[in-house]
Protein backbone atom coordinates (compact mmCIF):
# COMPACT_ATOMS: atom_id res chain seq x y z
CA UNK A 1 0.00 0.00 0.00
CA UNK A 2 1.45 3.52 -1.06
CA UNK A 3 1.08 6.45 1.32
CA UNK A 4 0.58 10.03 -1.07
CA UNK A 5 0.80 13.11 0.45
CA UNK A 6 0.70 15.09 -2.81
CA UNK A 7 -2.20 15.71 -5.51
CA UNK A 8 0.12 15.88 -7.76
CA UNK A 9 1.64 12.14 -6.99
CA UNK A 10 -1.96 11.02 -6.59
CA UNK A 11 -3.17 12.52 -9.99
CA UNK A 12 -0.29 10.77 -11.45
CA UNK A 13 -1.21 7.48 -10.24
CA UNK A 14 -4.82 7.47 -10.80
CA UNK A 15 -3.90 9.07 -14.62
CA UNK A 16 -1.68 6.11 -14.95
CA UNK A 17 -4.00 3.20 -13.80
CA UNK A 18 -6.80 4.81 -15.94
CA UNK A 19 -4.56 4.73 -18.90
CA UNK A 20 -3.84 0.95 -18.70
CA UNK A 21 -7.75 0.41 -18.66
CA UNK A 22 -8.22 -0.29 -14.64
CA UNK A 23 -11.12 1.30 -12.73
CA UNK A 24 -10.70 3.34 -9.65
CA UNK A 25 -12.30 3.92 -6.73
CA UNK A 26 -12.18 6.34 -4.17
CA UNK A 27 -13.46 6.24 -0.38
CA UNK A 28 -12.98 9.77 0.80
CA UNK A 29 -12.75 9.94 5.11
CA UNK A 30 -11.83 11.95 7.84
CA UNK A 31 -9.46 9.00 9.89
CA UNK A 32 -9.89 7.11 12.96
CA UNK A 33 -11.60 4.12 10.78
CA UNK A 34 -13.95 2.12 12.17
CA UNK A 35 -16.38 -0.81 10.98
CA UNK A 36 -17.90 1.97 9.23
CA UNK A 37 -15.06 3.36 6.82
CA UNK A 38 -14.04 -0.63 7.03
CA UNK A 39 -17.24 -1.70 5.20
CA UNK A 40 -16.65 1.23 2.49
CA UNK A 41 -13.06 -0.36 2.04
CA UNK A 42 -14.28 -3.55 1.36
CA UNK A 43 -17.02 -2.82 -1.18
CA UNK A 44 -14.38 -0.49 -2.72
CA UNK A 45 -12.19 -3.37 -2.84
CA UNK A 46 -14.81 -6.30 -4.13
CA UNK A 47 -15.97 -3.54 -7.25
CA UNK A 48 -12.81 -1.78 -8.37
CA UNK A 49 -9.40 -2.60 -9.46
CA UNK A 50 -7.48 0.31 -7.95
CA UNK A 51 -9.18 1.31 -4.69
CA UNK A 52 -7.68 5.15 -2.94
CA UNK A 53 -8.60 6.10 0.73
CA UNK A 54 -8.09 9.62 1.68
CA UNK A 55 -7.86 10.75 5.26
CA UNK A 56 -8.02 14.44 5.43
CA UNK A 57 -9.94 16.14 8.53
CA UNK A 58 -11.18 18.78 6.58
CA UNK A 59 -11.28 22.33 8.27
CA UNK A 60 -13.58 23.80 5.74
CA UNK A 61 -16.07 21.89 7.33
CA UNK A 62 -15.56 22.62 10.48
CA UNK A 63 -17.41 25.79 12.22
CA UNK A 64 -15.46 28.23 14.39
CA UNK A 65 -16.77 26.32 18.06
CA UNK A 66 -16.80 22.50 16.41
CA UNK A 67 -14.20 20.03 17.03
CA UNK A 68 -11.67 20.44 14.68
CA UNK A 69 -8.23 20.86 17.21
CA UNK A 70 -10.03 17.90 18.94
CA UNK A 71 -11.07 15.59 16.24
CA UNK A 72 -9.60 12.14 16.64
CA UNK A 73 -6.41 11.17 14.43
CA UNK A 74 -4.08 8.07 15.04
CA UNK A 75 -2.52 8.12 11.36
CA UNK A 76 -0.82 4.47 12.27
CA UNK A 77 -3.90 2.80 13.15
CA UNK A 78 -5.47 3.80 10.38
CA UNK A 79 -2.89 3.10 7.66
CA UNK A 80 -2.89 -0.58 9.55
CA UNK A 81 -6.35 -1.10 9.03
CA UNK A 82 -6.25 0.46 5.56
CA UNK A 83 -3.87 -2.09 3.98
CA UNK A 84 -5.76 -4.65 6.08
CA UNK A 85 -8.74 -4.18 3.73
CA UNK A 86 -6.29 -4.60 0.75
CA UNK A 87 -6.71 -0.58 -0.19
CA UNK A 88 -3.61 0.13 -2.41
CA UNK A 89 -3.39 3.58 -2.42
CA UNK A 90 -4.29 6.09 0.67
CA UNK A 91 -4.31 9.64 -0.04
CA UNK A 92 -3.14 11.40 3.02
CA UNK A 93 -2.54 15.34 2.24
CA UNK A 94 -1.71 17.95 5.05
CA UNK A 95 -4.14 21.15 5.18
CA UNK A 96 -1.35 23.56 3.09
CA UNK A 97 -1.28 21.04 0.16
CA UNK A 98 -5.20 21.14 0.02
CA UNK A 99 -5.59 24.81 0.75
CA UNK A 100 -2.39 26.26 -0.31
CA UNK A 101 -2.15 29.65 1.40
CA UNK A 102 -5.50 29.07 3.50
CA UNK A 103 -9.18 29.48 3.01
CA UNK A 104 -9.69 29.11 -0.51
CA UNK A 105 -11.98 31.90 -2.41
CA UNK A 106 -13.83 29.77 -4.73
CA UNK A 107 -15.75 27.22 -3.00
CA UNK A 108 -18.67 24.77 -4.01
CA UNK A 109 -22.73 26.04 -3.41
CA UNK A 110 -24.03 22.93 -2.14
CA UNK A 111 -27.25 24.89 -2.89
CA UNK A 112 -30.98 24.71 -0.85
CA UNK A 113 -30.35 20.93 0.75
CA UNK A 114 -27.75 22.44 2.60
CA UNK A 115 -29.67 24.93 4.48
CA UNK A 116 -31.82 22.43 6.07
CA UNK A 117 -31.54 19.90 9.24
CA UNK A 118 -27.64 19.55 9.21
CA UNK A 119 -26.68 22.58 7.33
CA UNK A 120 -29.29 24.58 9.51
CA UNK A 121 -27.27 23.76 12.62
CA UNK A 122 -23.56 23.50 11.18
CA UNK A 123 -24.03 26.71 8.99
CA UNK A 124 -20.92 26.29 5.95
CA UNK A 125 -20.55 22.32 6.87
CA UNK A 126 -21.84 21.67 3.59
CA UNK A 127 -19.97 23.84 1.66
CA UNK A 128 -16.98 22.78 3.42
CA UNK A 129 -17.70 19.36 2.16
CA UNK A 130 -18.86 19.95 -1.17
CA UNK A 131 -15.94 21.84 -1.63
CA UNK A 132 -13.45 19.11 -0.61
CA UNK A 133 -15.17 16.17 -2.31
CA UNK A 134 -15.38 18.18 -5.58
CA UNK A 135 -11.15 18.87 -5.26
CA UNK A 136 -11.09 14.77 -4.28
CA UNK A 137 -13.14 13.39 -7.39
CA UNK A 138 -11.02 16.15 -9.51
CA UNK A 139 -7.76 14.44 -8.17
CA UNK A 140 -8.30 11.18 -7.93
CA UNK A 141 -10.59 10.97 -11.18
CA UNK A 142 -12.75 7.85 -9.50
CA UNK A 143 -15.34 6.28 -11.46
CA UNK A 144 -17.08 5.18 -8.89
CA UNK A 145 -17.08 7.05 -5.17
CA UNK A 146 -18.19 4.98 -1.74
CA UNK A 147 -20.30 7.28 1.20
CA UNK A 148 -22.15 5.75 4.01
CA UNK A 149 -25.85 6.34 4.17
CA UNK A 150 -24.87 7.11 7.80
CA UNK A 151 -24.61 11.05 6.61
CA UNK A 152 -27.64 10.75 4.90
CA UNK A 153 -27.62 14.42 3.91
CA UNK A 154 -24.30 14.65 2.75
CA UNK A 155 -24.80 11.79 0.80
CA UNK A 156 -27.87 13.53 -0.85
CA UNK A 157 -25.86 16.66 -1.61
CA UNK A 158 -22.76 14.87 -2.75
CA UNK A 159 -25.08 13.05 -5.43
CA UNK A 160 -26.94 16.35 -6.77
CA UNK A 161 -23.31 18.20 -6.82
CA UNK A 162 -22.17 15.46 -9.32
CA UNK A 163 -25.19 15.62 -11.57
CA UNK A 164 -25.48 19.36 -11.25
CA UNK A 165 -21.66 19.79 -11.98
CA UNK A 166 -21.77 16.65 -14.61
CA UNK A 167 -18.75 14.91 -12.32
CA UNK A 168 -18.16 11.61 -14.16
CA UNK A 169 -18.47 9.46 -10.76
CA UNK A 170 -20.50 7.13 -9.88
CA UNK A 171 -22.26 7.89 -6.21
CA UNK A 172 -22.80 4.45 -4.01
CA UNK A 173 -24.05 4.71 -0.71
CA UNK A 174 -22.90 1.90 1.76
CA UNK A 175 -25.60 0.58 4.31
CA UNK A 176 -25.22 2.24 8.66
CA UNK A 177 -22.80 -0.18 9.88
CA UNK A 178 -24.04 -0.26 13.77
CA UNK A 179 -22.80 -1.16 17.26
CA UNK A 180 -24.72 -4.50 18.79
CA UNK A 181 -27.16 -2.17 20.85
CA UNK A 182 -27.57 -0.26 17.24
CA UNK A 183 -25.71 2.84 18.04
CA UNK A 184 -24.10 4.13 14.80
CA UNK A 185 -20.85 3.50 14.36
CA UNK A 186 -19.05 6.90 14.23
CA UNK A 187 -15.09 8.23 15.04
CA UNK A 188 -17.05 10.52 17.80
CA UNK A 189 -18.62 8.32 19.72
CA UNK A 190 -14.70 7.56 21.50
CA UNK A 191 -15.72 10.95 23.48
CA UNK A 192 -18.96 9.46 24.93
CA UNK A 193 -18.56 8.30 28.47
CA UNK A 194 -20.35 4.90 29.73
CA UNK A 195 -23.51 6.58 30.85
CA UNK A 196 -23.33 8.72 27.26
CA UNK A 197 -22.74 5.88 25.48
CA UNK A 198 -25.93 4.09 27.03
CA UNK A 199 -27.94 7.17 26.51
CA UNK A 200 -26.77 7.47 22.80
CA UNK A 201 -28.67 4.45 22.02
CA UNK A 202 -31.55 6.20 22.66
CA UNK A 203 -31.65 7.47 18.84
CA UNK A 204 -31.15 4.53 16.74
CA UNK A 205 -34.12 3.19 19.32
CA UNK A 206 -36.37 5.61 18.39
CA UNK A 207 -35.29 5.42 14.71
CA UNK A 208 -36.64 2.01 15.37
CA UNK A 209 -39.54 2.79 16.89
CA UNK A 210 -40.60 4.64 13.88
CA UNK A 211 -39.75 2.09 11.39
CA UNK A 212 -42.37 -0.24 13.65
CA UNK A 213 -45.14 2.28 14.13
CA UNK A 214 -44.62 2.70 10.01
CA UNK A 215 -44.96 -1.06 9.77
CA UNK A 216 -48.26 -0.86 12.07
CA UNK A 217 -49.95 1.46 9.70
CA UNK A 218 -48.75 4.72 10.89
CA UNK A 219 -47.81 6.98 7.87
CA UNK A 220 -48.09 10.71 9.54
CA UNK A 221 -44.48 12.15 9.35
CA UNK A 222 -45.31 13.82 12.30
CA UNK A 223 -45.97 11.04 14.91
CA UNK A 224 -43.55 8.96 13.17
CA UNK A 225 -40.77 11.87 13.84
CA UNK A 226 -42.61 12.38 16.96
CA UNK A 227 -42.25 8.67 17.96
CA UNK A 228 -38.24 9.51 17.54
CA UNK A 229 -37.94 12.27 19.20
CA UNK A 230 -39.90 11.14 22.54
CA UNK A 231 -37.20 8.41 22.80
CA UNK A 232 -34.76 10.91 22.49
CA UNK A 233 -35.81 12.85 25.17
CA UNK A 234 -36.79 10.00 27.70
CA UNK A 235 -32.44 10.26 28.09
CA UNK A 236 -31.64 12.90 30.40
CA UNK A 237 -27.71 12.73 28.83
CA UNK A 238 -29.27 13.30 25.22
CA UNK A 239 -29.94 16.93 24.50
CA UNK A 240 -32.25 16.60 21.02
CA UNK A 241 -31.52 19.07 18.20
CA UNK A 242 -34.00 17.20 15.27
CA UNK A 243 -36.13 14.95 14.96
CA UNK A 244 -37.70 14.85 10.63
CA UNK A 245 -38.95 12.73 8.22
CA UNK A 246 -37.74 13.58 4.73
CA UNK A 247 -38.66 12.32 0.72
CA UNK A 248 -35.57 9.61 0.00
CA UNK A 249 -35.12 11.42 -3.21
CA UNK A 250 -35.83 15.02 -2.48
CA UNK A 251 -34.81 15.40 1.00
CA UNK A 252 -37.22 17.77 1.80
CA UNK A 253 -39.53 16.99 4.77
CA UNK A 254 -43.07 14.72 4.37
CA UNK A 255 -46.40 15.15 5.92
CA UNK A 256 -46.81 11.33 5.01
CA UNK A 257 -45.10 8.17 3.87
CA UNK A 258 -46.73 7.17 1.12
CA UNK A 259 -43.36 6.69 -0.79
CA UNK A 260 -39.61 6.15 0.80
CA UNK A 261 -38.77 8.56 3.10
CA UNK A 262 -35.88 8.69 5.58
CA UNK A 263 -36.51 9.60 9.22
CA UNK A 264 -33.22 11.55 10.47
CA UNK A 265 -32.10 12.06 13.78
CA UNK A 266 -29.37 14.49 15.43
CA UNK A 267 -29.00 15.34 19.45
CA UNK A 268 -25.79 16.61 21.48
CA UNK A 269 -24.81 13.54 24.07
CA UNK A 270 -22.31 14.83 26.29
CA UNK A 271 -19.30 16.11 24.22
CA UNK A 272 -20.42 14.42 20.99
CA UNK A 273 -22.82 15.85 18.65
CA UNK A 274 -24.27 12.36 16.77
CA UNK A 275 -26.74 12.02 13.97
CA UNK A 276 -28.65 8.43 12.75
CA UNK A 277 -31.33 8.19 10.29
CA UNK A 278 -33.27 5.07 8.98
CA UNK A 279 -35.53 4.05 6.07
CA UNK A 280 -38.86 4.26 5.71
CA UNK A 281 -40.38 2.34 2.87
CA UNK A 282 -44.39 1.90 3.16
CA UNK A 283 -44.08 -0.79 0.21
CA UNK A 284 -42.32 -3.18 2.86
CA UNK A 285 -44.54 -2.07 5.85
CA UNK A 286 -48.07 -3.55 4.91
CA UNK A 287 -50.66 -2.99 5.47
P1 LIG B 1 -16.04 10.55 7.87
O1 LIG B 1 -16.93 11.00 8.98
O2 LIG B 1 -14.67 10.04 8.20
O3 LIG B 1 -16.81 9.44 7.06
C1 LIG B 1 -16.25 8.88 5.90
C2 LIG B 1 -17.31 8.01 5.25
O4 LIG B 1 -17.65 6.93 6.12
C3 LIG B 1 -18.61 8.78 4.97
O5 LIG B 1 -19.10 8.45 3.68
C4 LIG B 1 -19.53 8.30 6.06
O6 LIG B 1 -20.90 8.35 5.72
C5 LIG B 1 -19.05 6.87 6.22
N1 LIG B 1 -19.47 6.34 7.53
C6 LIG B 1 -19.26 6.90 8.75
N2 LIG B 1 -19.82 6.16 9.72
C7 LIG B 1 -20.42 5.10 9.11
C8 LIG B 1 -21.19 3.98 9.56
N3 LIG B 1 -21.45 3.79 10.85
N4 LIG B 1 -21.65 3.11 8.63
C9 LIG B 1 -21.39 3.31 7.30
N5 LIG B 1 -20.68 4.34 6.82
C10 LIG B 1 -20.19 5.22 7.71
O7 LIG B 1 -17.98 12.00 6.12
C11 LIG B 1 -16.84 12.42 6.18
O8 LIG B 1 -15.82 11.76 6.82
C12 LIG B 1 -16.42 13.74 5.54
O9 LIG B 1 -17.50 14.64 5.57
C13 LIG B 1 -15.90 13.59 4.09
C14 LIG B 1 -16.98 13.02 3.16
C15 LIG B 1 -14.66 12.68 4.06
C16 LIG B 1 -15.49 14.98 3.54
O10 LIG B 1 -14.53 15.56 4.34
Amino acid sequence: MDVIPTIAELRSRTDAARAAGRTVGLVPTMGFFHEGHRSLMRRAREERDLVVVSIFVNPLQFGPNEDFAAYPRDMDRDLAMAAAEGVDVVFAPGAEEMYPGGEPQVTVDPGPLADRLEGASRPGHFRGVATVVAKLFHVAGPGVAYFGQKDAQQLAIVRRMARDLSFPVEVVACPIVREPDGLAMSSRNVFLQPDERAAAAGLSRGLHGAERLLRRGERHAAALAGAVAAEVEREPLADLDYAAVVDEDTFEEVDRVERPARALVAARVGRPRLIDNVLLDPAEAAP
